[in-house]
C-alpha cells in the first residue's frame, strides 16, 4: 500500500524513479509523484492524481529536462487521509519548497502535530497526515539543537511520530543524500555499484542490483551513492539488518507477452505450486524453511488458529479441513482484523498460522504480535523473503511464486493452499497422527497437482466464452460445500474485486436458509461440485441443491470432476476439472473461477491488474 522509492547514484534519477514507480504501481494508484535533486541546490517536484500515466503525461508536457539530477524519490499512493487529488499527492514540501517527503502508512498522531504547526503559523497545503512530517523536519533543520543537520533533524522528528510508516526525506541543501525510516511498513535498501536505492519492494530496483538489505523496526537509513548507514531513531548504529540476495529476475516482474500481470500469474500457477513444494519433503520427512520450534513444541500444540486477510484468509479456510483431518487438532480460521479484538484464548500450546503473501499486511502483523504477546507459537506462510511477518514468526514456510503483481491474488493463493497442506503434514508428522508412509502418500498426491493444474489451464477457452456471455449479468452466486465452500467465497471475491459485480459465495447447505430467495430467472449460479467418489454423500446433496435452484430458474454453471456424468443434466454449463483427492480439489476448482472473473472484468472494460480502490498490500489497519 503506497509504493516509495529513493535513489542516489550516477544515472538519470527521473528515469530510475519513474521506472520503479511503474513496477510498484500495484501498491496504489490514486496518485504518483516525484522529487529530483538537481545537484545545484534545487529540488524539482511533480505530482498528479490518478495513475502513473497521468504523471508521465505531465512530465512530458512541462519537459523532462527540468528534472535532471542523479538523486531523487518517488511515490505511488493509496489514499488514507485526504482524497486522491493533486493537492494530496506526494511528495509534500515545506513552505520553502526545499524539503520534501513521501510516506507509506499512517501517522496516527498527525492531528496534534498539525495543530502545533498551525499554532506556530505554518500553513498546511494538503489534507494528509503526511505533510506534518516535512514541516517538522524543516523547522528542526532551521533552528534549535539540530539546526543545519538534515539527518539529525529527521531523527528528531521520527521520534515524535506514532503509527506505522515508511518516510523518505530529501533536502535541497543535501543533494547527494536521501534519508528514509521505517516503522512496521516495509523498506528495503538496494546496494548497487556507485548507486543506492531504497524502496517498498525490491521490484523497484531489481533491474540494477540483486543485493538488498531488509531494514528492521524503527530504523533510519541514510543513503549516498557509495554508502548506506543504518541506525535506530536515536542514531545508535548497533541495529540488526538483514542482507539478502534477490533470487528472481527482471522477467518475473514483466508481463511476458500477456495483457495483464494477472493473466500471466494465472498461467504461472503450476510452477508456483511446484516451486512451493520443492525441497520440503526430504528423506521421507516434511521440512519447513525456518523452524525455530522443536518437534516437542509442535507435539504440545493443542489448538490451531489460522489468521489472514482477503484471499489468504480463504486459503486458510481450505486448510482447516486438511489440518483437522490429519492432526485431529481443532482449527479456527479467523480474519486477522477481528482476531485480536475479541480476546482469543491463546497460550503456549496454541499454534497461530499467519498467512500473508506480502508478509506486511498490517492486520495480520498485529494479529501475530498479539499472539506472541500471549505466548502462542507463530508459523508464517509468506511469499516475501524476510518481510516483517516471517521475521517475527517462530517458523516460516515460504510460498515461492516470485513476485505477484496483479492486485487480485492468484498464484500466491494456490501456492498458499499447497503450503498450508505442508504445514498440516508437518504437524501430523511431528504429532504422529499420521504414519510416515501416509505422510509420504499425501505429499505425493500434492506433488502430482502442478501437472493437473497445467492440464486444466489448457481447457479454459469455454470458461472465457461463458464469462463474456455473462458479463452483463447484474449478479452471480457461488455455491460449494466442504472445501468447495471457501472456493465459492474466493470465486465471489474475485468477481467483486475485478469486475465490480455483485457476487456472493454460500455454503450450499445454507441455501434453503436464505440465499435461495435471491434466485430468479436467469441468475447465474456457479456450483463447485465435490468429487463423486471421495465425497459421495456431499455430492448427492449438492446435486439436490442444484435441482432446487434450477427449478427456480437459475442458470447453473457447474464445476465438476471429469467423468462426473450425474451432474450433466442439471448443468446449463459444465466446467470439467481433472479428478483429484478431495482435500486437494481447491487447487483445481479455483482456477476456472479466476479465469472467469478476469474475463468478465476485461469484457466490462476494467483493468484487472489494478481494480479500483484496492491495493496489493494493505499496510494500514
Ligand atoms: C489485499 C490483496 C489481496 C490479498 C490481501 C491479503 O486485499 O488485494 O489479494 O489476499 O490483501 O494480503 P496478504 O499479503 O496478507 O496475503
Amino acid at each position: 500500500m503506497c509504493g516509495i522509492v529513493g535513489y542516489v547514484g550516477h544515472r538519470n534519477a527521473l528515469d530510475v524513479v519513474v521506472e520503479a514507480l511503474r513496477r510498484m504501481e500495484y501498491r496504489g494508484y490514486d496518485s504518483a509523484g516525484i522529487a529530483i535533486l538537481d545537484g545545484r541546490g534545487g529540488l524539482a517536484v511533480e505530482r498528479k492524481a490518478g495513475r502513473l500515466a497521468n504523471l508521465e503525461a505531465e512530465l512530458d508536457e512541462v519537459g523532462r529536462d527540468r528534472f535532471a539530477g542523479t538523486a531523487g524519490m518517488g511515490h505511488t499512493r493509496w489514499a488514507t487521509h485526504g482524497r486522491p487529488t493533486d493537492r494530496n499527492a506526494h511528495p509534500h514540501r515545506d513552505a520553502s519548497g526545499r524539503v520534501a517527503v513521501v510516506h507509506n502508512g499512517i501517522i496516527e498522531n498527525f492531528a496534534p502535530l498539525r495543530a502545533e504547526l498551525e499554532h506556530a503559523g505554518v500553513e498546511l497545503a494538503s489534507d494528509t497526515d503526511t505533510e506534518v512530517a516535512v514541516h517538522l523536519v524543516a523547522r528542526a533543520y532551521a533552528e534549535g539543537p539540530t539546526a543545519g543537520d538534515f539527518v539529525e533533524s529527521a531523527r528528531t522528528v521520527l521520534r515524535r511520530l506514532e503509527g506505522a510508516f515508511t518516510l523518505v526525506f530529501a533536502h535541497a541543501d543535501h543533494p547527494g543524500t536521501i534519508v528514509a525510516a521505517r516503522r512496521s511498513t516495509p523498506l528495503v535498501v538496494g546496494v548497487g555499484d556507485g548507486e543506492m536505492f531504497i524502496a517498498s519492494d525490491v521490484a523497484a530496483f531489481i533491474e540494477f542490483t540483486r543485493d538488498a538489505v531488509e531494514l528492521g523496526q524503527d530504523q533510519v537509513v541514510v543513503i549516498t551513492k557509495d554508502s548506506y548507514v543504518v541506525t535506530d531513531f536515536d542514531g545508535n548504529p548497533d541495529v540488526p539488518t538483514q542482507p539478502f540476495t534477490i533470487d528472481w529476475d527482471l522477467a518475473a516482474a514483466e508481463k511476458g507477452g500477456h495483457d495483464y500481470f494477472m493473466l500471466k500469474e494465472i498461467e504461472e500457477q503450476p510452477g508456483a505450486v511446484a516451486d512451493t513444494l520443492r525441497g520440503h519433503f526430504v528423506d521421507g520427512r516434511i521440512v519447513l524453511d525456518e523452524q525455530r520450534l522443536s518437534d516437542q513444541e509442535l507435539r504440545d500444540i493443542d489448538k490451531v488458529f489460522v489468521v489472514a486477510c482477503g484471499s489468504s484468509y480463504h486459503s486458510g479456510l481450505v486448510a482447516k479441513y486438511a489440518i483437522e483431518h490429519w492432526t485431529r487438532l481443532p482449527v479456527e480460521v479467523e480474519l486477522a482484523s477481528e482476531f485480536r479484538y475479541r480476546d482469543p484464548v491463546l497460550d503456549r500450546s496454541t499454534l497461530v498460522v499467519a498467512i500473508s503473501q506480502s508478509g506486511e499486511t498490517a492486520d495480520t502483523l498485529e494479529a501475530v504480535r498479539h499472539a506472541k504477546e500471549q505466548k502462542a507459537r507463530v508459523l508464517a506462510v509468506c511469499n516475501t523473503n524476510g518481510a516483517q511477518i516471517p521475521r517475527e514468526a517462530d517458523a516460516v514456510l515460504y510460498t515461492r511464486t516470485g513476485p505477484e503483481i496483479g492486485v487480485a491474488s492468484t498464484k500466491a493463493f494456490l501456492a498458499q493452499m499447497a503450503a498450508n497442506l505442508l504445514v498440516g503434514l508437518a504437524l501430523a508428522q511431528a504429532r504422529g497422527t499420521k504414519y510416515p508412509d501416509e505422510v509420504a502418500r499425501e505429499y505425493e498426491d500434492l506433488a502430482a497437482m502442478p501437472e493437473r493444474i497445467a492440464q486444466l489451464l489448457t481447457t479454459m477457452e469455454p470458461v472465457r466464452e461463458l464469462a463474456r456471455e455473462l458479463s452483463a449479468s447484474p449478479a452471480v452466486l457461488f455455491l460449494g460445500r466442504h472445501v468447495g465452500y471457501p472456493v465459492a467465497l474466493e470465486g465471489a471475491l474475485k468477481l467483486k474485486e475485478l469486475a465490480y459485480m455483485h457476487a456472493e459465495g454460500f455454503a450450499a447447505g445454507e441455501l434453503k436458509h436464505g440465499p435461495i430467495a435471491l434466485i430468479e430467472d436467469g441468475l447465474p449460479v456457479i456450483v463447485v461440485m465435490p468429487s463423486p467418489k471421495g465425497r459421495a454423500v456431499l455430492h448427492s446433496k449438492l446435486l439436490s441443491n442444484i435441482r432446487e435452484i434450477q427449478a427456480r430458474g437459475a442458470r447453473t454453471v457447474v464445476i465438476a470432476e471429469e467423468g462426473d456424468e450425474t451432474v450433466r443434466p442439471f448443468a446449463d454449463h459444465l466446467i470439467e476439472i481433472p479428478s483429484s483427492p478431495s482435500l486437494l480439489q481447491p487447487l483445481l476448482s479455483t482456477v476456472p473461477l479466476q479465469v472467469f472473473a478476469a474475463e468478465v472484468a476485461q469484457s466490462r472494460g476494467y483493468d484487472v491488474d489494478k481494480p479500483r480502490n484496492l491495493a496489493k498490500s494493505v499496510t494500514v489497519e
